[in-house]
């Protein structure tokens, strides 16, 4: 089939709707997922994320998108994270380790927060064609699928920060420096 590109609005903090529980998607490989999936796609990358949720365009199902592309070249040390579809997804830790690293997203423009994430995680869901997928990841690709998740809880990073004093504008806390939201 033919998915028509379709950039959407991404939601902003203080938009109800990113504060709902999304309900499962019960029916793979329907023309209305692929196309929902293609919007999320063409939406994240067309305002350079890492990762964009469901939610974020207004629709309230489990469907994550995140990684893939090239490498950024403002990122050069960033790990590749495999473009991966998550429809469903369940998160589990491994182990009982956090880190504290710097997160944005694309709700929250222009605003970065160090953020506490499991430093290994499983998660599981299925693909838009009801397949499943299983994986194991730690570090960035673990907090990438984290932040994402959350969105489907109604959860935006800042209500995982324990310290809101590092909080702050992307442009103050890394001058000259360019970074994309996620
Ligand atoms: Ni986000």
């Amino acid at each position: 089939m033919l998915a028509r590109m379709a950039i959407h609005e991404i939601l902003k903090m203080g938009d109800a709707r990113l504060l709902r529980v999304a309900q499962p998607v019960r029916e793979f490989d329907t023309d209305a997922l692929h196309q929902l999936v293609a919007d999320l796609i063409d939406t994240m990358r067309a305002a350079q994320g890492a990762g964009l949720a469901a939610p974020q365009i207004g629709v309230g199902l489990q469907v994550v998108v995140f990684g893939g592309g090239a490498p950024n070249p403002r990122y050069p040390d960033r790990p590749l994270v495999p473009r991966t579809v998550l429809v469903n997804p369940v998160v589990t830790p491994l182990g009982d380790e956090q880190e504290d690293d710097w997160e944005g997203c694309l709700s929250i423009p222009g605003l970065r927060g160090r953020v506490p994430r499991w430093r290994r995680v499983r998660y599981v869901g299925r693909d838009p064609y009801g397949d499943p997928i299983a994986r194991e990841a730690e570090g960035f690709h673990a907090r990438v699928v984290q932040h994402e998740c959350d969105h489907l809880v109604g959860k935006l990073y800042p209500m995982r920060m324990r310290d809101l004093a590092l909080l702050g504008y992307t442009d103050v806390l890394f001058p000259g420096v360019a970074l994309e939201d996620d």
